[in-house]
């Protein structure tokens, strides 16, 4: 194999550039030149086919960083249907032309889907990444059991069930982590830690909504930031549960931090974030988020004298406020773990193709006796009876909902990823960079900037 290529797709996360890193090294030492394809699949499909030679050569471009966050190739949320044939029929010359041997997509659940239809035409395997850590299964025949009917809960997607097994040995978990989690539950527990003082002196209720999606990995990394009340989107909200919990602790400390994911659901399996509709003046519905409506609930059940007959605030409204972590959990610098399993999975993505493996991911796994070890696993396992790839939910064994913090298992999960996950690399970038005096003589020299010279495009 001589030349291969790379995309990064899906949302972005701050190991993309420590992915691409990974595999421009790993293909330097085996001779095969990288080409970086632009804004993941709008790139593939963009009758230009813009790209970069990532290591002309075979010596990795300076602007090639793997502490930046981001991506230098750009990413978009643009998918190839496999049913677009025509469009396949398209470009599939247009990378061949180019002398594509093989495509590692950078992406996560979305991004396999994308690569599917390009797998008949050469070599391709992922490298994962997403923030959400939902790429990956409890455990290996977990997709078996998405259809069980008499799994099925009221009021949600047919697929969506608690896994069969109540418990499950952490050795079982396929792909343990993926690359932008650590790095986000960082940024998540921080920002817990900074709204606690302000509950806390002001005497409020403090909800704080994460990302995540479907998937409350993030919700659950957040208790490095020890926030009192932790609510998954996999548990549905017990608010006769909650509300008494908020009650005794408001009583005990004055204030109450809550964490809430973005898709937590009500008893009827109706997500929160898209409860709640109020109308702007000029009549357009606005959607207000998670954390709102959470508010918008305690309100209604702790009225008004519930916080003056304690003489620490008038109105609910003025006790609860909210908080969204929102994009700042995605970007900049990633930190040690991240950065360096992210390489890994690059490296082991060029590797992959090199053995001509195909519709294959470069895993992560975690056993107790080894730790972390590289692996890979065919795309199709992902699948469910309809070919669907579901995210992978926290698994009920790791989160106890009567508490509403990680479960014994839990917290030995979370301790595997983020014990020593940061470097002293990290914090010494925090020491110098954060206020050198430079920042504030030059503008910020974006990386779209420096690659725009070495987009090169088909004639
Ligand atoms: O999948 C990653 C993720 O950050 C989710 O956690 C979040 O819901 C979503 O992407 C946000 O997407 P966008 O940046 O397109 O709003």
């Amino acid at each position: 194999m001589r030349r291969i290529a790379m995309l990064t797709a899906g949302g972005d996360t701050p190991a993309l550039n420590a992915t691409i890193y990974g595999a421009v090294t790993r293909a330097n030492a085996l001779g095969i030149e990288v080409y970086g394809i632009i804004r993941g699949f709008a790139g593939i499909v963009d009758p230009r086919l813009p790209h970069v030679r990532l290591n002309p050569l075979f010596q990795s471009i300076p602007e090639l960083d793997p502490t930046k966050g981001g991506t230098l190739l750009g990413a978009s949320r643009t998918y190839v249907d496999p049913s677009e044939t025509e469009l396949i029929a398209e470009f599939i010359p247009r990378l061949q032309k180019l002398g594509i041997e093989g495509l590692i997509c950078v992406g996560g659940d979305g991004t396999i889907n994308g690569m599917q239809p390009l797998s008949e035409y050469f070599p391709c395997v992922l490298a994962p990444k997403t923030i959400d850590n939902d790429l990956g299964l409890n455990y290996i025949d977990e997709p078996t059991e998405w259809f069980l009917p008499e799994r099925a809960e009221p009021g949600r997607p047919r697929s969506w069930h608690p896994p069969a097994r109540e418990t499950i040995e952490l050795d079982d978990i396929i792909n343990f982590a993926t690359p932008g989690y650590a790095t986000a539950v960082y940024v998540v527990a921080s920002g817990v830690e900074r709204i606690r003082t302000t509950a806390e002196s002001h005497r409020r209720i403090a909800i704080v909504e994460v990302m995540g999606r479907d998937s409350g990995y993030i919700p659950l990394g957040s208790a490095y930031g020890q926030p009192d009340i932790i609510l998954i989107p996999e548990v549905p909200l017990d608010m006769d549960h909650l509300e008494a919990q908020v009650a005794k602790l408001y009583d005990l400390q004055k204030h109450v931090v809550i964490v809430i994911g973005e898709g937590v659901r009500d008893q009827t399996g109706h997500q929160l974030g898209a409860a709640t509709k109020s109308y702007d003046p000029a009549g357009n519905v606005i959607y207000s988020g998670a954390a709102e409506e959470l508010k918008r609930m305690l309100a209604l059940r702790f009225g008004d004298d519930f916080f003056s007959s304690r003489r620490r605030h008038e109105s609910a409204d003025s006790a609860i406020f909210t908080r969204k972590v929102g994009h700042t959990q995605r970007g900049g610098r990633p930190i040690k773990f991240d950065r360096f399993y992210a390489a890994e999975l690059g490296g082991k993505a060029v590797e992959l193709l090199v053995q001509r493996q195909n519709n294959t991911i470069a895993t992560l796994q975690w056993t107790k006796s080894n730790g972390f070890q590289l692996s890979s696993l065919a795309a199709n396992k992902l699948r469910d009876q309809d070919g669907k790839i579901h995210p992978r939910h926290v698994h009920p064994s790791l989160y106890d909902r009567l508490r509403f913090q990680p479960s014994r298992l839990g917290k030995d999960y979370l301790m595997a990823i983020l014990t020593n996950a940061i470097g002293n690399d990290d914090v010494e970038a925090i020491r110098s960079e954060t206020f050198s005096p430079g920042k504030l003589s030059s503008r910020y020299q974006s990386m779209n900037i420096d690659i725009q010279r070495r987009i090169e495009t088909l004639p």
